[in-house]
């Protein structure tokens, strides 16, 4: 069932370039420095780390929609500023994908609410994220090219993944923007709605698989990451042992029984 309670924000200081809430069942984290079009500096990593891991701890949160404020950008990319002087031992020392890591194990379901640009790091942490609802005046690209490096967050093998080698290799190699009707085509996108819907229909989403079944949820979530991240034999192994588990749950006797008895079933979460 989802939680009832009012909202709650995660504590954040007010000055943050990151603010998060709850809703019941929903969180909301809106990336927000709009002087760099929500670039990504190594402190706004940090709190977006932070309040993404505020949001999974949190019991009522059963799905997060990502979003970036103001309708230029979603993430314009990785802070080049941040990046330019570094060398390749004093960026290995800086160590920035351990926060990336963190990001990545976030266990509740992730909506990317993309308007305008996602860019570099921005497509990346879109990507990052379980799905990705676009605005028609979304544009997506692995710039990366352009500055004499390549994606460093997941982008080459994401998108090879998802999109094809032919088309992850043109992206990359050329830098070229994709606009979103193309994105949504490719499948890197399931929604694609008009801008001024992005977040209401992230929302929307995010409260469709904050109703379903939480243990299946997580099931299916684990299942379908195992798709991209092993070879297919250990996902089968992994989809079917999830398989079985969940007819030891509540939900999975609720779930059957409620369609036999033609009424909406009440999830427990166990
Ligand atoms: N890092 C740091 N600052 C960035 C940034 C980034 N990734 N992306 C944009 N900005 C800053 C710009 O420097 C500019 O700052 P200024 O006003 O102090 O000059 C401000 O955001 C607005 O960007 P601007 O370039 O003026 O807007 P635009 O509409 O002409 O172009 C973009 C928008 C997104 C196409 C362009 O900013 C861009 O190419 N950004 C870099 C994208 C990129 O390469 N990302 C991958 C990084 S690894």
């Amino acid at each position: 069932m989802i939680g009832d309670r009012a909202r709650i924000r995660v504590e954040l200081p007010a000055t943050d370039p990151v603010s998060g809430d709850l809703r019941p069942g929903v969180g909301l984290v809106t990336i927000d420095r709009p002087e760099v079009l929500n670039a990504l500096d190594r402190r706004t990593v940090d709190e977006l780390v932070g309040a993404l891991e505020a949001l999974d701890a949190e019991p009522d949160c059963r799905c997060i929609v990502l979003t970036g404020a103001g309708e230029r950008a979603f993430v314009a990319g990785a802070d080049i500023g941040e990046m330019a002087d570094h060398t390749a031992v004093s960026m290995r020392a800086d160590g920035p994908f351990a926060a990336w890591d963190r990001i990545t194990a976030v266990a509740t379901p992730m909506v990317a609410a993309v308007r305008g640009f996602a860019l570099g790091g921005g497509f990346e942490l879109a990507l990052a994220c379980d799905m990705v609802v676009a605005a028609d005046d979304a544009t997506f690209g692995q710039p990366e090219i352009k500055l004499g490096i390549i994606p460093g967050l997941g982008g080459t093998q994401r998108l090879a993944r998802t999109i094809g080698k032919a088309r992850a290799m043109e992206l990359i190699l050329t830098g070229r923007r994709l606009p979103a009707a193309e994105a949504f085509t490719m499948g890197l996108v399931s929604r694609l709605v008009p801008a001024a819907e992005t977040v209401p229909a992230a929302l929307g989403l995010a409260a469709e698989i904050a109703a379903a079944p939480p243990v299946a949820v997580a099931a299916a979530v684990r299942a379908i990451d195992d798709a991209f991240e092993g070879p297919l034999a250990e996902g089968m192994a992994a989809e079917r042992a999830a398989f079985y588990e969940l007819f030891d749950t509540d939900d999975q006797k609720e779930g059957m029984r409620a369609f036999r008895d033609k009424r909406r079933p009440t999830w427990q979460g166990r």
